[in-house]
């Protein structure tokens, strides 16, 4: 089969492309490499077993033209290119914007028009200042003004689905919407406000551990070897089509206990500092307090449970950028 994926050289891009690389698939990747790295993927170009087989475009989806050209030939479409990361939204908000709704569009439109299965990579970010959980696909969103641009994300996001989903019901796209809780794992950067990297970085350098906030807010956490398996699963099922489906862990943490097991994870000396919103982002954050989503959609489609545990995620993840670091 053919592979294409946008955003390919991206943390969940590349895990994505070396599944579909060691099954003997064929991968064509597109990446403006903003906040993917080549590196991601350099292993896979350099492997004479898979060399033939992967086409890197280094190019922006927002070029239709060469977009078609990784569409065209392609049998099923992972659409993951986009601007993430709050910090990375918060410092580009209109670049930000342009990828997530013009990139989005481009690309489903391109589908539909070369009748392509495609899947999109949501957020649970969409789902916005919800305190209860667990959240389930069908629940209103709630955001902030448009002033605190932290929220054009999600709204970009959300824009993203109902787009996707207009494509599904009046032109027949094949396309499956996924909304990803925090997916972590080797490869990840914490460049960009990313919890986990940041602060195994942060240990293991034996640096204060930054906490943003007060540290109550929780999350769950998604290996993202689980999460290319869904993702997988998902496009081989015909009734996902023109549906939403949530992908993520259930063990719910507050940041601070994060933080506090990463120091025990690494025998780390670093201590762990509560910064104010306002001194770590722009003034007028606003955070969520907590995500945890309802799986119980997924399980049902095609029998999904994350299969790896919060501690063992950790050890793959504090082992990777143990060795980037030396
Ligand atoms: N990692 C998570 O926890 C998480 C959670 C929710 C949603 N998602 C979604 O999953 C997808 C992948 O995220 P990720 O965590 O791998 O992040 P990532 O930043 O590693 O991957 C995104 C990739 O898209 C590329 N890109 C950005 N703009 C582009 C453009 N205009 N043209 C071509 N390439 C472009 C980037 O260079 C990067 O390689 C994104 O759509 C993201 O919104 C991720």
């Amino acid at each position: 089969m053919k592979i294409a994926i946008t955003g390919g050289a991206g943390f969940i891009g590349s895990h994505l492309a070396a599944a579909y690389l060691e099954r003997g698939d064929e991968v064509a990747i597109i990446d403006n490499l903003s906040t993917g790295y080549i590196q991601n993927i350099q292993y896979l170009m350099d492997n004479p077993a898979y060399k033939s087989r992967l086409d890197v475009k280094i190019d922006t989806i927002l070029n239709p033209r060469v977009t078609a050209e990784l569409i065209g030939p392609a049998d099923l479409v992972f659409h993951l290119a986009a601007a993430v990361g709050v910090r990375y939204i918060i410092e580009n908000p209109l670049e930000s914007i342009k990828t997530n709704i013009q990139g989005t569009e481009i690309v489903l439109d391109l589908c539909s028009r070369f009748d392509k299965k495609v899947l999109i990579a949501s957020s649970s970010e969409v789902y916005g200042k919800h305190l209860h959980a667990p959240l389930v696909e069908t629940d209103n969103v709630i955001y902030g003004p448009s002033t605190k641009s932290r929220w054009s994300y999600a709204a970009s996001k959300l824009m993203d689905e109902f787009t996707a989903l207009a494509y599904h019901s009046t032109k027949g796209l094949k396309v499956v919407i996924t909304r990803l809780f925090n997916t972590v794992g080797p490869r990840q950067t914490g460049a960009y406000g990313m919890v986990i990297p940041r602060f195994v970085e942060q240990a293991l350098k034996n640096m204060p551990i930054t906490v943003y906030g007060d540290g109550t807010q929780t999350r769950t956490f998604t290996f993202v070897n689980d999460v290319v398996h869904v993702l997988m699963e998902l496009m081989k099922h015909q009734q996902a089509y023109g549906e939403v489906f949530n992908i993520g862990g259930t063990e719910e943490i507050s940041i601070y206990d994060l933080a506090q097991k990463i120091v025990n994870k690494t025998n780390s000396n670093s201590v762990i500092e509560k910064i104010p919103y306002e001194q770590a982002f722009k003034k007028d954050f606003e955070d969520m307090q907590r995500r945890v989503p309802s799986i119980e959609k997924v399980k049902s489609f095609i029998g999904f449970e994350p299969m790896t545990d919060l501690d063992t995620i950790l050890a793959h993840t504090i082992d990777y950028i143990r060795k980037t670091l030396q």
